[in-house]
């Protein structure tokens, strides 16, 4: 079985690369340029598609397990809950993103510079989430848990796959895909 921390981190990697995609498209906005809302809602429709629904409630799954079962002090405790109550506070930005999105594919107007603001705020509530679980929450979890507890949360959670990196590419997900790597490719 692959580590589920391994796993995780992985996530963590490819979200990244999502968000440099998004962070690529709002300097273009600013720039002037024309939004692709295409690409953007391709985007959002992966993270309700994946993160949303898999990593998250696997990060969820971890926290409770560790604090039922390894007691930690109430200032621990409190950051742990705090990190499952970003996991809804993602969800609920990455479904308002998805609400602007489609409003302006339905031509409704919107300004530019709340469109901007929404992504950018959108891109630093992420990564300041990655940062935080990368430096409090998986560092903890490597020290404190044994191998019955990796088991124990991966019985209860079957992991799910990974609609875009993976080798269950999911179709709707290609042409995204085809752009990450376009984009990784380039000239830095
Ligand atoms: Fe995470």
């Amino acid at each position: 079985m692959e580590n589920l921390l391994d796993r995780l981190h992985r996530d963590h990697a490819n979200l990244n690369r999502l968000l440099r995609l998004l962070e690529a498209e709002g300097e273009r906005i600013h720039a002037g340029g024309n939004e692709d809302l295409a690409l953007m809602a391709d985007i959002i429709e992966y993270m309700e598609s994946y993160p949303d629904v898999s990593h998250h409630p696997l990060e969820d799954a971890l926290i409770e397990h560790y604090l039922t079962h390894h007691a930690p002090d109430a200032e621990v405790a409190a950051r742990f809950r705090n990190t499952m109550a970003e996991h809804t506070a993602l969800r609920t930005a990455t479904h308002a993103l998805r609400e602007s999105i489609e409003s302006l594919l339905n031509d409704v107007l919107m300004p530019r510079d709340a469109l901007l603001r929404q992504l950018n705020d959108y891109i630093a509530l992420q990564r300041r989430h990655l940062q935080r679980e990368e430096r409090e929450l998986f560092p903890r979890l490597r020290t404190a848990f044994g191998e019955a507890d990796w088991q124990a949360v991966a019985a209860r959670h079957p992991a799910g796959a990974d609609p875009l990196f993976s080798e269950r590419l999911d179709n709707q997900f290609r042409g995204l895909l085809e752009r990450i790597l376009a984009s990784e490719d380039g000239p830095r």
